[in-house]
């Protein structure tokens, strides 16, 4: 998904190169994408359906929307106690996630209820324009009173489904609420510097030049003060940098530290699409043991159309790897392809998983998903867990991650996995990331909270 660059006045967001479109229009077209969210569709396929001049304007107020969606559910069925139609109820719960908190309401409420109102004259919902009206009337003649009924809600206070907030304090009781504060923060654009190409101090020069300014994160990073568009970077077609968030910057240097870098090693990136982490394995290695590192890695991938993303990433850094489509849990179907059947020499496994480190970025995520999924993906880690394990060399080293804050996700998944194999020790390794919110962008030392994303890394190694 691109990045958002959310209204930072009240000015209605300006479409590109032409003249701001209505704000009903936009409110109309987010109310669209949020019933389509509401029904199962992720945020991409959502924004995917809206016109593209109008998509930078809507994803920022979508984005504003599901961050506030708890309170505006809340806020909705004190004002509609029975569930109005899925289109009523989208535009009652886009109107109302904007316009509740004045301080941050991209434009005053009254416009916003105003707007709301006409948008629903003209749209799908027009047969209930009386009733979207005098619902938000009443909202903002009652506001104070309504929003203070919905504190006693967590779904209301924290904006996440009641199961997220119940299994964060379980998890992680001393961070459950400044995780929970991140994640309806923006995240910081960070990127990664190519270290075949420049050394950040480098690049920090170049983004200077451009009036950028960025702060160093982790060995490789650098955290924009303010988000540009991809193309605005210098040399970001010619591969000088990506973008990547510092948590998941970490997984390429943990993974190889420690091995022989002048030998030739052979890696499996398990799990590889977009191909952000086989890009930086690949630059890492480069740089440390000089050009023509004999690092060869494997960048595996299920979902072919995303595998046709690794490819374009590793030709625009300008590094090599053998891509395969197939799937990890069965190497009888590309193992032999891949390597001749040779162990690996070190293994990345990113696995699949609910994504809940990532909400600042995905805000559409912690509504998608369910409880129940968290089980489900467990499985599914383990059954990869175990299956790519006899593929690793004794001596090797296997990194396992996901973009997760819950523990069995992470920690819970490495313990029973250890549990299960004598052979596997746990290398000193980071845990579990919390994001949370920092004075400053700072590398990502240890596991206080920092402006990262949520991420589990732990390093396990094959004993003879
Ligand atoms: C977390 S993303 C990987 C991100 C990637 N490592 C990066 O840094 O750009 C997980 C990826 O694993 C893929 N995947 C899921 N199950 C898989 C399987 N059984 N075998 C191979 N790839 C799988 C998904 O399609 C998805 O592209």
């Amino acid at each position: 998904m691109s990045r958002i660059f959310p209204p930072s006045s009240r000015e209605p967001a300006q479409a590109a190169g032409g003249a701001a479109p209505a704000l009903s229009q936009q409110l109309a077209e987010v109310a669209q994408a949020l019933q389509a969210i509401l029904a199962g569709q992720s945020g991409t396929q959502a924004l995917a359906a809206v016109p593209q001049r109008l998509r930078p304007g809507v994803q920022a107020l979508l984005f504003q929307v599901l961050r506030q969606l708890g309170r505006a559910q809340a806020l909705r069925a004190e004002l509609a106690p029975r569930t109005p139609p899925p289109r009523v109820n989208a535009l009652l719960c886009t109107a109302l996630a904007l316009a509740w908190d004045e301080s941050q309401a991209p434009y005053p409420p009254f416009t916003l209820v105003n707007q709301a109102v006409e948008a629903a004259k003209r749209g799908p919902a027009q047969r209930q324009a009386a009733f979207i009206n005098a619902c938000l009337r009443r909202f903002l003649r009652e506001r104070d009173a309504l929003v203070a009924k919905t504190d006693a809600q967590p779904q209301a206070l924290w904006n996440h489904p009641q199961w997220w907030i119940a299994r964060l304090q379980q998890d992680h009781p001393a961070h459950w609420q400044q995780i929970l504060q991140a994640n309806n923060r923006h995240a910081p654009m960070t990127l990664r510097v190519n270290r075949l190409q420049a050394t950040p101090a480098q690049y920090q020069q170049l983004l200077a030049a451009q009036q950028m300014g960025a702060t160093p994160v982790g060995e490789s990073g650098l955290a924009l003060a303010q988000p540009q568009p991809v193309q605005a970077l210098p040399g970001f077609a010619q591969g000088q940098v990506s973008v990547q968030d510092a948590a998941a910057q970490m997984a390429a240097p943990l993974l190889l530290q420690g091995l022989d870098l002048t030998q030739p090693l052979r890696v499996l990136d398990a799990c590889a699409a977009p191909g952000g982490k086989t890009a930086h394995l690949l630059e890492y290695a480069g740089a440390s043991a000089g050009a023509g590192a004999p690092l060869q890695v494997t960048a595996l991938e299920i979902d072919a159309e995303r595998s046709g993303r690794i490819h374009e990433t590793l030709a625009r850094v300008g590094v090599k790897a053998q891509v395969v489509v197939a799937d990890a849990s069965r190497p009888d179907q590309w193992w032999q392809q891949a390597s001749g059947g040779a162990q690996f020499d070190a293994i990345l496994l990113d696995a699949p998983c609910t994504a809940s480190g990532i909400v600042r970025r995905h805000p559409d995520v912690r509504w998608l998903r369910r409880d129940s999924d968290i089980a489900q993906l467990a499985a599914i880690q383990s059954r990869l867990l175990d299956t790519l394990w006899p593929l690793l060399r004794t001596g090797g080293r296997m990194l396992y991650c996901t973009c997760s804050v819950f523990k069995a996700e992470g920690d819970l998944q490495v313990k029973a996995f250890l549990a299960r194999n004598t052979q596997a020790r746990l290398l000193p390794s980071p845990g579990h990331l919390i994001p949370g919110n920092t004075a400053q962008t700072a590398a990502v030392p240890d596991n206080e909270p920092g402006d990262h994303d949520g991420f589990f890394y732990a390093l396990l190694e094959k004993a003879p």
